[in-house]
């Protein structure tokens, strides 16, 4: 294999994730900190142009989809030019959003041919959504959700579990999926700089499908067929229009499919969810070299499991592995 996005492992990196910002609308007490985060000087942060060129060059070198994300995609200022300029590439592209803004951007959005979207809502309480995001936009959330549906696009509905603060809302969230056409995700928090992971209020897959088989007969769930390189495990309720799926990182990774790459807004490539080094792509590229070496050596580190945290006993420690990033600024 000569291509420079296959790894020692063998696994073909087709799907790249760009982190268009480091700033958001909420302030999701599982994504970052309460002090916030020290941001990049805006300098450092990639231009439309820089966004545009390095995904260029991962779309030459055999990227076929790429997904947007932040912080919050949307509320970076030039967004609608980075959309027009990455729809020009042959490539699919997508967004995870929490959607609080996302009303505005809807022609945008089918201009671009960007109709796969992934909306954070990790509560169907409003005052416990105001606990989790320290923002008071729970209404415009669901709104928007509705709208997206109506516009048709396919929208997946992020929820991050918590111990004892929403794992009561997982059936309300499936029932969602009765007359509603949308895929409802439940994700295994996950352990990041700064948000107070522990494996105890941590939610995980067996106990999500505990939950689900207290309430719905067996010969109601369905075990649907997961698309290749998807991170989550779908099912479906008999006769429901929706689905719903878990995303078990923590529990049962999917490593030995992976075929993503990050790059995140200051311009650095993470070969991993949760590497602790990054490859520095923008300062090259605004020096004026070739970026392709930095990305294959980039490919070739990457560690077969979670950046090395093979084990629940690793990622529990994950600062003797090295320092990963707040989840703000990877972007899932
Ligand atoms: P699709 O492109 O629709 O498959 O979405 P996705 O699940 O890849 O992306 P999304 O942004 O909706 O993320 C949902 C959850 O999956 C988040 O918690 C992400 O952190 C997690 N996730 C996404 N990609 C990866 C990955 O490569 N590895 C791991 N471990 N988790 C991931
Ligand atoms: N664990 C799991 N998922 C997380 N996300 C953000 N932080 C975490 C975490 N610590 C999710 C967001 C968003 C997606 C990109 O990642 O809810 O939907
Ligand atoms: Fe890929 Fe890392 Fe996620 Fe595993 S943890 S699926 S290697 S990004």
């Amino acid at each position: 294999q000569n291509n420079i996005l296959t790894d020692t492992f063998g696994r073909e990196h087709t799907y790249l994730r760009i982190s268009l910002t480091e700033l958001c609308n909420l302030r999701c007490t599982y994504c970052m900190p309460a002090e916030g985060i020290q941001l990049s000087p805006r300098s450092h942060i990639m231009n439309f142009n820089e966004v545009y060129t390095i995904a260029k060059t991962f779309v030459d070198r055999g990227v076929t989809k790429i997904r947007l994300t932040g912080g919050e995609p949307l509320v970076r200022r030039d967004v609608a030019i980075i959309l027009k300029k990455l729809a020009s590439l042959p490539v699919e592209l997508s967004m995870t959003t929490n959607a609080v803004i996302v009303d505005r951007y809807i022609d945008l959005l089918k201009e671009c041919n960007i109709m796969n979207l992934n909306v954070s809502l990790d509560s169907l309480d409003a005052v416990k959504f105001k606990e989790i995001t320290r923002r008071n936009d729970f209404d415009k959330v669901v709104k928007n959700m509705h709208l997206l549906i109506q516009e048709g696009f396919n929208v997946k509905l992020n929820a991050v579990l918590i111990k004892g603060f929403n794992d009561n809302e997982i059936i309300d969230f499936i029932n969602l999926s009765k007359d509603l056409p949308i895929s409802v995700r439940f994700i295994e928090f996950m352990p990041f700089d700064g948000n107070k992971w522990d494996k105890g209020k941590m939610v995980s897959y067996a106990e999500v499908m505990e939950y689900v088989n207290a309430a719905f007969d067996k010969s109601q769930v369905i075990r649907l067929q997961d698309a290749p390189n998807d991170t989550s495990k779908n099912y479906k309720i008999k006769g429901y229009k929706g689905s719903f799926a878990i995303i078990s990182s923590v529990t049962n990774p999917f490593c030995d499919s992976c075929n993503r790459i990050r790059l995140t807004a200051n311009g650095r490539l993470k070969n991993c969810l949760f590497s602790a080094t990054e490859s520095d792509l923008l300062t090259p590229l605004r020096e004026g070299k070739d970026i392709t070496p930095m990305i294959q050596k980039a490919v070739q580190s990457k560690f077969k499991v979670r950046g090395g945290m093979d084990t629940l006993e690793k990622l529990e420690t994950p600062d003797l592995h090295g320092k990963n990033r707040s989840m703000i600024t990877i972007g899932g």
